[in-house]
C-alpha cells in the first residue's frame, strides 16, 4: 500500500463526510473509546462476504484454503505490527476485556496458588480489576494495588516491598485517563527479576505508538482492534513462547481440539487451544486492513502528530482559567487530555460541546478508582487519532470559551 501523508487523511475516513451534528462539521475527540474507520477497512467487512466468504481450517475447497490464508495471514500481519518473532504468539479474542479474561481463566487460575498475590495498580481500566477480583475471591488470592503519584504517575519508590510476595502484575500501559505512560519495559524487567509474570494491558498504547513486544517482554499483552481503525468485536492477545505449555482451556468446543474421544479430548497449542468455534471472519480480515492502513502511515508518525496535537491541546485549554489538567505534563502523556472545568459538571460540559458538534466522553471512563484517587466523579476527555488536527482543537477551545461564557451569563441573571 502506498504510503500516506498524515496531514491530508481526514478524507478517507467516510463518517466526517456523512455525519453532521446539530447542522455542524462532525469534530470527534473520543478516540479512547474508539476510532473511526477509513474506507477500506469498512469496505473490507463487506468484500469478506461478497468474495471471501467460507468458514476457515476446516473445507478442502479453493474458497475454504483462501479464507484460511486470508485469516492467517492476518495472525502474522498483527505479530508484526508489535514484532512478535511468531504468529504462533498471537491469539484472536474479542478485544481487551475478552483478552484479561482468557490470561486470569486459563493461567493465573492455575499457576497462582491460595495466598498468592495479584498486583494491579490505582490507574486500571474496570477491565483490569474486575476478573481479578473475581478469581482472587473465587481462589483466595490476595489484590494489591500500585499507588499513583499525585501526579498521576506510578509511584516508584519502594518497588522491593511493592512487588513482596506478587506473582503476577497486571498493568496498564497508557492511561485511558491521564495519559500516562508506564516504564513497561523497565517494570517487566524488574518484575522477572523476582519470577513477577506480567500481563500489559495495551490498548491505549498499541493503536498509538510503535510497540515491540521482543524488547518488551511481556508474558502476555492484549489489544483491541476498534481502538486502532479496526471493527469491534476483535482483538488480540499476545502470548510469550514459555507461556505458552503453562495454559489451560478458556472456552472448549469445535476446531481447539487435536482429538476428541468419548473418555476426553487433547486440545491445539497456543493460539488454537484459545479459538474454539468459528472465529469473526469478516473482523479478522477488515482489522488486518486496518493494520495495513496503519502501516501505510507509519507508527512513528501517528505517534508524532499526536504528540504535537496534545501539547497544542494542553497549551489551549490550560491558557482557560477555569479548566483543571489531570495527569502528567504534555512531554510525558500520550495523545489524550482529561479536564474538569470550574462549575460546571463534565456531563453537562459534553452535552454543550455535543451542541457545537464537538464530541468528547463524560464521566469515569471505566476507571472508578483513579477518579476516587483523584476526588473527583468525573472528568471530561479528549482524545486524538491520526485524522484529528490542530483545527480540532481549537474548535474545542473556542466551543468551551462559549460556554463559560453562556454559563457565566446564565448564572449572573
Ligand atoms: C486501558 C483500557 N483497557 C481496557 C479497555 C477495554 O477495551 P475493550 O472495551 O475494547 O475490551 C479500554 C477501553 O476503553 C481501555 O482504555
Amino acid at each position: 500500500m502506498a504510503k500516506k501523508n498524515i496531514k491530508n487523511i481526514k478524507k478517507d475516513f467516510p463518517i466526517f463526510k456523512n455525519v453532521k451534528v446539530h447542522g455542524k462539521a462532525f469534530i470527534y475527540l473520543d478516540s479512547g473509546a474508539t476510532s473511526q474507520k477509513p474506507k477500506m477497512v469498512v469496505e473490507a467487512e463487506a468484500n469478506w462476504y461478497k468474495k471471501h466468504n467460507s468458514n476457515i481450517h476446516r473445507g478442502a475447497y479453493q474458497l475454504a484454503e483462501e479464507a484460511t490464508e486470508l485469516f492467517e495471514s492476518t495472525r502474522s500481519k498483527v505479530a508484526s505490527f508489535i514484532k512478535s518473532k511468531s504468529h504462533e504468539n498471537i491469539v484472536f479474542t474479542k478485544g481487551t476485556t475478552d483478552g484479561i479474561n482468557l490470561v486470569a481463566q486459563s493461567w493465573v487460575k492455575h499457576n497462582l496458588k491460595r495466598g498468592d498475590t495479584i498486583l494491579i495498580s490505582e490507574m486500571e481500566h474496570h477491565s483490569n480489576i474486575v476478573p481479578w477480583q473475581l478469581l482472587a475471591k473465587e481462589k483466595g488470592f490476595k489484590l494489591k494495588f500500585w499507588p499513583v503519584t499525585s501526579d498521576g504517575k506510578l509511584d516508584m519508590t519502594n518497588m522491593n516491598s511493592l512487588f513482596r510476595e506478587v506473582k503476577f502484575l497486571s498493568l496498564i500501559h497508557v492511561s485511558n485517563v491521564l495519559g500516562t505512560i508506564n516504564p513497561v519495559e523497565e517494570i517487566i524487567k524488574k518484575a522477572h527479576r523476582k519470577n513477577i509474570k506480567v500481563l500489559i494491558d495495551a490498548a491505549q498504547s498499541v493503536p498509538h505508538r510503535p510497540i515491540d513486544v521482543s524488547k518488551m517482554d511481556p508474558d502476555f499483552l492484549v489489544f483491541s482492534s476498534h481502538k486502532m481503525l479496526g471493527p469491534t468485536g476483535i482483538g488480540a492477545l499476545y502470548i510469550k513462547p514459555a507461556r505458552h505449555k503453562e495454559v489451560r482451556p478458556y472456552q472448549s468446543g469445535g476446531d481447539m481440539i487435536l482429538e476428541v474421544k468419548q473418555q476426553g479430548s487433547t486440545f491445539k497449542p497456543v493460539p488454537g487451544i484459545f479459538e474454539a468455534g468459528t472465529p469473526a471472519l469478516a473482523q479478522v480480515f477488515a482489522f488486518g486492513k486496518a493494520i495495513d492502513y496503519l502501516n501505510s502511515v507509519g507508527m512513528q508518525n501517528v505517534l508524532r502528530h499526536e504528540k504535537s496535537l496534545v501539547q497544542y491541546a494542553y497549551q489551549k485549554l490550560s491558557a482557560i482559567p477555569e479548566v483543571t489538567i489531570y495527569g502528567p505534563k504534555p512531554a510525558n502523556r500520550s495523545g489524550l487530555v482529561s479536564f474538569t472545568v470550574k462549575g460546571i459538571h463534565a456531563h453537562d460540559l459534553a452535552t454543550f460541546l455535543d451542541k457545537e458538534g464537538v464530541a468528547i466522553r463524560a464521566g469515569h471512563h471505566c476507571a472508578m478508582p483513579l477518579h476516587h484517587k483523584l476526588k473527583i466523579d468525573a472528568t471530561a476527555r479528549a482524545s486524538f487519532y491520526i485524522y484529528n488536527t490542530k483545527q480540532d482543537v481549537d474548535k474545542l477551545a473556542k466551543a468551551l470559551q462559549l460556554i463559560l461564557k453562556q454559563w457565566q451569563s446564565s448564572i449572573n441573571k
